[in-house]
């Protein structure tokens, strides 16, 4: 007689109950004309001379014969992000804005000058990947470019020279300099970033004294672009530092000023951010509340800007964002290299739900950092290339790019250990509803009603992303342990659509 496993089906039957006892998270998901469309600048990357970002990442050099490139770029990079239609591009930093003169970085190279990264280690920096480059690289790429400019270390006329450089198709000094470096059109980069973190690394000012710095830089910005007027984006906060923003809405006047920016990264403790792949339970809540402080963060910077600025017309850039934990331990100082997980996922997942629904007021964020640093969305090894956890977000997320909003409403209770178990945001586009959910919960599978009667859906499928473990990723040995599969257990019924999302997993539905 076989023999039964009494306590696996005691198991069994206690989970069947507690799934059948469950009662489901309702969700109404509604049309609205009057939902802002999400911007796809949103779905914004960035890329900072720092550790293996640009050099031994992106950029391999011209003369490189071993990893196939187009003018120094790796061809398998250019072909992963194109598949992500990346909107935007930030560069070259962060911090490291504030120590680059961009006239070193064209011209010919060997009479380039090196410069010392005093931020990220101390490397010397030869300035052979330069403007050129880089804006050559969001051309292929059909991406706008995003010119984070130095105001800790520069001049006003170092950046006025580098609009001019970039933007003017007249005769002028710079327009001519940049024909002789080989470029006869003027990229007409639109924006434009007036200095980074200048509350920190970007020169320790007060929120008083760069609004006046700001003022002074923005003034003279206009007005070498012919039909592309340049987008000033001013440096922005720190997390919860609304001081900050506030002083900026209250002391730059608006038409100098057309986007404030926001940093916010998932960092539990800077001193100890704890491992990216060996991380406890504990560790993944600290990092899913400082990921969901996002909500409160940009919520309360908005309700400042509505203060002075009711009609909406400055909007919230929040150009730095992600997960930051101790980089590997066998790169060194400064590099910031860091694997990416299932955790990663549900980061990522839920940031992008709330500046989906921040649409109104959120126009553009950036992802730190593109090529093997921070949250990358891509890892790299001499000639080998992987796509991580975080990257597959980016691509099951795209749908929303230039979407209009569909506001979603959680009306049951969401609290799980103090945050909200389940995030949600919606659009539609050409007749096409998607809607994303994440289920934040590590252990437990989460029932949802979602009730879509107000949309126009007739069938209902999907994508999901998860792992049997939040701590799974993508390696050189294994690159495809976390990619997307199909979603068919979504049941669509007299306009309410129920789904089971299992524990810490991302699922995008998509509705016709
Ligand atoms: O993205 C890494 C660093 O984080 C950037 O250089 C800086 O702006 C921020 O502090």
């Amino acid at each position: 007689m076989k023999k039964i496993n009494y306590p696996s089906v005691i198991l069994t039957m206690l989970c069947t109950f507690s799934m059948l006892a469950q009662e489901p998270i309702q969700v109404k998901v509604m049309p609205d004309s009057e939902a802002p469309i999400i911007s796809k600048h949103i779905y914004g990357h960035f890329a900072e001379h720092l550790g293996r970002c640009i050099y031994d990442g992106l950029y391999v050099g011209e003369e490189n014969k071993v990893i196939p490139n187009t003018e120094g770029v790796r061809n398998d990079i250019i072909a992963a992000l194109k598949e992500l239609n990346i909107p935007n591009l930030r560069w070259p930093g962060g911090c490291f804005a504030d120590t680059y003169h961009w006239k070193d970085g064209v011209g010919p190279k060997e009479n380039r000058p090196t410069m010392v990264n005093r931020w990220w280690g101390g490397t010397t920096e030869d300035n052979s990947f330069g403007t050129h480059n880089f804006l050559n690289l969001c051309e292929e790429l059909g991406a706008e470019p995003y010119l984070s400019a130095n105001v800790g270390s520069g001049t006003v006329q170092e950046l006025i020279d580098w609009v001019q450089y970039t933007n003017h198709d007249g005769v002028s000094p710079m327009a001519d300099w940049r024909r002789e470096n080989g470029r006869e059109n003027p990229w007409r980069v639109k924006y434009w970033g007036v200095g980074n973190e200048t509350w920190g690394c970007g020169g320790n000012m007060t929120a008083e004294y760069y609004a006046d710095i700001y003022r002074q830089y923005a003034t003279f910005m206009p007005g070498w672009s012919g039909e592309t007027e340049v987008y000033r984006i001013a440096s922005g906060a720190s997390e919860d530092d609304y001081h900050w923003t506030e002083t900026l809405m209250k002391n730059v006047p608006h038409h100098l000023m057309e986007a404030v920016a926001l940093h916010d990264y998932a960092v539990f403790d800077w001193s100890d951010k704890g491992p990216s792949v060996n991380f406890d339970d504990e560790i993944y809540f600290k990092s899913m509340e400082q990921a969901l402080n996002m909500e409160e963060y940009v919520t309360k910077h908005i309700e400042i800007m509505d203060k002075y600025d009711p009609d909406g017309n400055v909007a919230l850039f929040v150009d730095e964002w992600g997960g930051w934990y101790d980089a590997e331990p066998e790169v060194k100082n400064g590099v910031l290299y860091q694997q990416n997980t299932i955790r990663d996922v549900i980061i990522a997942g839920t940031v992008l739900n709330t500046f989906n629904n921040h649409a109104k007021r959120v126009k553009m964020a950036n992802l730190a950092q593109m090529v093997n640093v921070l949250q990358a969305v891509i890892l790299t090894d001499e000639e080998k290339m992987i796509k991580t956890p975080t990257y597959h977000v980016m691509h099951m997320y795209k749908v929303h790019q230039d979407a209009r909003l569909l506001p979603s409403k959680i009306e049951t209770n969401n609290e799980f250990r103090g945050l909200p178990a389940l995030s949600v945001s919606a659009s539609e586009k050409e007749g096409v509803t998607h809607i994303s959910l994440v289920n934040i919960d590590p252990e437990n599978d989460m029932l949802v009603e979602l009730d879509a009667s107000e949309l126009d859906i007739k069938s209902i499928q999907g994508q999901i992303l998860t792992s049997d473990k939040l701590q799974d990723h993508n390696s050189f040995d294994d690159p495809e342990k976390v990619v997307p599969q199909q979603f068919k257990a979504a049941k669509l019924k007299k306009g309410k659509v129920t789904l089971t999302i299992p524990a810490h997993s991302l699922i995008v539905l998509q509705g016709k």
